[in-house]
Parts: C-alpha cells; structure tokens; sequence
C-alpha cells in the first residue's frame, strides 16, 4: 500500500471506530448530515468532557487563573470593536467548471479532480483562471435577537471564546482582587462558517474552544509568551501524546492575525498531514484598546506600587477542544497483537488513551453468569460507579470482552470469578502491558483512581 494509502486507512478506521463504539456521530445523519456539524456520542461526550476537565483543572486550579463562562450571543459591537466585522474573512474563489468552492489561501482538490483538477493541478487551472475572482467572506453566523428581523436586530454567534473574557476583564479584576500577571480561561463553543469543513472534526463550522488571556504588564510579554508556549505543549505530553508528533510552527511577521504582535502553533501530525491544535499568541494590548475606545469604558489597570495606569498586555493560549479530541483519538489508535484463551495470538484495535482521559476507567466481568458472581460484580459496580465511569459486561468470553475495552481504551478490566466468593479477591487486568494482578474487592477502587484522577 502506498503511504498516502496508510495514512488514509488510518483515517477511515477512526472515523469508523468512532461511529461503530459511539464516539462520534454525524449531526443530523438520518436527514443526509450537515456538513461541518458532529455529534458526540456517549464514548465521545465522556473524552471530550475528560480532555476539557483536563484543560480546565490544568490552567485554572492555580492561584493566578480564575475562570470564567461567558454567553455565546454578545453584543454586535464587541465584533466591530475586535475586527472580526472588518477582518474575520477568508478569500473565497468557485471553480466555474463543476462549481466547487475553495479558500483561495488553500487550493485542494477540485469536486470535478476525477477529471482534470486533482491535486497541484487545481493550482494550475487557478493560474489559467479557471476559477472566479477571490471574494472576501465573512466566517461570522448572523442571526437575529428578538422577534423582528431586521438590521438592527442582527447577533453573530461567537467565532471565538477570547472576546467573552476581554469584555469581562474589569468585572473579573474587581470581583477577585487579582493582581498582574492574572490569567482568565474559559471553555465553550465557537462558530465559524467555513468555505470548506474537512478532515472529520479538523475544520468544523461548530467546534469547542478552551482559551485562557494571560494579562501581564508590557514589558514582561516575551517571557510569558515563552513561559506559556512550553506550559502548553508539556500539556500535551503530559496527557499522553507522542512527542515526535507535535511540533511549534511560528507564524511569519506577514501571517499574522490582525491582532497579534507576535503568534505560534502547536501542530499535530495528523495521518494526513501536519495540522494547527493551538496557538499561543502575544495580543499586545490590541482587544482591551479597542473595547475601550468602542465602549467608553477603561480596560486598564492600576498598580497600586508603582502608581502606575495602564492597559495591560495579553498572552492568550487558544486550543480546540473538538481538535484536540481528534489528536488524542488519532494518538491513541493502535494495531497490536493479544493471547487468546487457547494460547493463540489475535490482532486487536487498542486505544491508548490516557488513563485521565479514557471515557470509561474500568470494566466489571463476571466470569460466568451464574452462582452468585453477577450480583459480586453488580455491588462492585455500583460502589465504583460513585466515583468514575464503570462499564458491566456479561456478554460472551471474557477475551471478547477484554477486546471491546480495549478497542474504547477503557484502562483497567476486573473479572469476578469463584476465588472471589472464596477470598474477596478479583483480578485486574491492565489495557496497556495486557498484565494481570490479583487484589482485593476492597483496593479496586484506590487502584484505579491513582492513575484515572
Ligand atoms: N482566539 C484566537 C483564536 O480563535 P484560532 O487560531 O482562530 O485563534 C484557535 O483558533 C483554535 O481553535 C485552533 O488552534 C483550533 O484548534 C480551533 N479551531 C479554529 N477553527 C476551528 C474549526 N473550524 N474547527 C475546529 N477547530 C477550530
């Protein structure tokens, strides 16, 4: 197979594995889909919440980050006042022969490439001009608050989260009493109207986002910018992703967001190709200017040692948590090799996952379903329940069973079995190393919350 193929391949069997295990499903499927819309199933929902509480107890259970969960309708001039009206556009050209759109900035693959526009060939006929002029279009959904639908009613519905906490910086200032360098985060969901959706849940229209805006005095912005480019990518490791997969790729003085004095990426390899997972971006005092010249009100701050006002600067680390699912389900996904029952070898689908992040931390077995060992594993059931996310499984031989937990990346697997009645004892088994260790009913609990919290 050639290696494109691979990568393909790859991307076809997660995409598979996500719909087949309830990762992933598409939005609206028994209506056709809509494009660039995902549905989380109940594997996906428990990872994407474990990847946000990750986030989340990362950047804010720490002195100088307060959090913060803003509405997604705001008011229309905090847009015109962050230059998402004026700038938030990318170029949009039409292939006049089959009518496919395109980001001028990204030429792909043309819809009509079985016939002459695939790959660098679409490049060539944007060159013979086969296709439109570029016309800017803005990424903004607009809808309209209350019951008349007219210009004056018109909302957009955030492209970013960043603007909810700049237009709360002084209430948030005032209400903590926090002093410079403070950081405020916030997860939510953002909107984009992209020209092209692409990659499963790389290039959405609807997507999360788990952003956090340092403030810092202006002089301090290179060290904070690197401070926080290495906190970020250690994240990412931290939680178990390869290392040889995640890069930094600054953006060129040309590149730059209308905002940014100075922006970098933490990219992934995705199987098909490098990819952004997110920025960290020196935002000078560019957003609290604005707001203040567009509300009237004084984005500034006083230190009370030096005496002086000011308008402090902001580091801001932005990351998709729809993104970031992706990365670490890609990550986790491996093809490997098991023991079977009669001392065979199978090939099993394993997701490494973090044992953080896993949607489901450990799996109850009774080994048969008789002689009292269900009910022994239906009290272990519902006193870990109380704690993490259990799965119960009676059906078929435990090997099976083992299979399909292994295949969701579900940690640890206990199987109750006659010992059990006899001693109080179970045997657990890790996803990872495929070792099995016996242990009392009473340190199942402690065994798995050491590594899943
Ligand atoms: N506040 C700055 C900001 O929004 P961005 O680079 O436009 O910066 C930050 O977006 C992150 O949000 C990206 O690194 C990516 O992970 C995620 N993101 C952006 N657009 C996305 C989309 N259409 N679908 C999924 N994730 C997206």
């Amino acid at each position: 197979m050639a290696k494109n193929e691979v990568k393909n391949d790859i991307m076809d069997k997660i995409v598979s594995l996500s719909k087949r295990r309830g990762f992933v499903f598409q939005s609206s499927e028994i209506y056709g889909g809509l494009n660039g819309c995902w549905d989380y199933g109940p594997l996906g929902v428990e990872l994407l919440n474990n990847i946000k509480l990750a986030w989340w107890k990362t950047m804010t259970y720490r002195d100088d980050i307060e959090g913060l969960d803003a509405s997604i309708l705001m008011h229309p001039k905090v847009w015109e006042a962050s230059g998402h009206i004026a700038n938030f556009t990318d170029p949009m050209i039409d292939c006049k022969e089959c009518k496919a759109r395109f980001r001028a900035d990204q030429i792909e693959d043309c819809e009509c490439g079985s016939r002459a526009y695939k790959g660098r060939k679409a490049i060539k006929c944007f060159e013979e001009g086969k296709f439109t002029e570029a016309r800017q279009f803005n990424l903004m959904f607009k809808t309209f608050i209350g019951a008349i639908e007219s210009e004056d009613a018109v909302v957009y519905l955030r492209p970013e989260t960043a603007q909810g906490i700049y237009v709360n910086f002084l209430n948030v200032k005032d209400s903590t009493r926090q002093k410079l360098p403070f950081g405020i985060a916030q997860i939510g969901k953002a909107f984009r109207n992209e020209i092209n959706t692409r990659n499963f849940l790389f290039r959405t229209r609807e997507f999360e986002q788990m952003e956090m805006q340092y403030f810092i005095r202006p002089e301090d912005d290179e060290k904070w910018y690197e401070y926080w480019k290495e906190q970020r990518i250690n994240w990412y490791f931290e939680h178990g992703m390869k290392k040889e997969k995640l890069n930094f790729v600054p953006h060129p003085a040309d590149k730059l967001a209308h905002y940014a004095k100075a922006a970098i990426d933490i990219e992934y390899q995705f199987p098909f190709g490098w990819g952004e997972l997110e920025g960290i971006h020196n935002r000078g005092n560019y957003d609290l200017t604005q707001h203040t010249q567009f509300s009237g009100k004084k984005m500034e701050y006083f230190d009370d040692q030096t005496k002086e006002r000011f308008i402090p600067n902001v580091i801001e680390t932005s990351a998709g948590a729809s993104r970031s699912f992706m990365a670490f389900l890609t990550d986790a996904y491996e093809e490997d090799e098991a023991p079977t029952a009669d001392g065979k070898v199978e090939k099993r689908t394993v997701l490494r996952l973090h044992p953080k992040l896993a949607p489901l931390k450990c799996a109850i077995f009774p080994l048969v379903n008789k002689d009292g060992l269900q009910e022994v594993s239906k009290n272990i059931v519902s006193d870990l329940q109380k704690s993490f996310k259990v799965f119960y499984d009676e059906s078929g031989a435990v090997g099976r069973r083992y299979r399909r937990q292994d295949e969701c990346g579900t940690p640890f697997c206990v199987t109750i079995d006659y010992d059990t009645i006899k001693d109080n004892t179970v045997t657990i088994r890790d996803r990872d190393s495929m070792k099995q260790e016996r242990i009392g009913i009473d340190r199942i609990k402690e065994y798995v919350m050491l590594k899943v919290l």
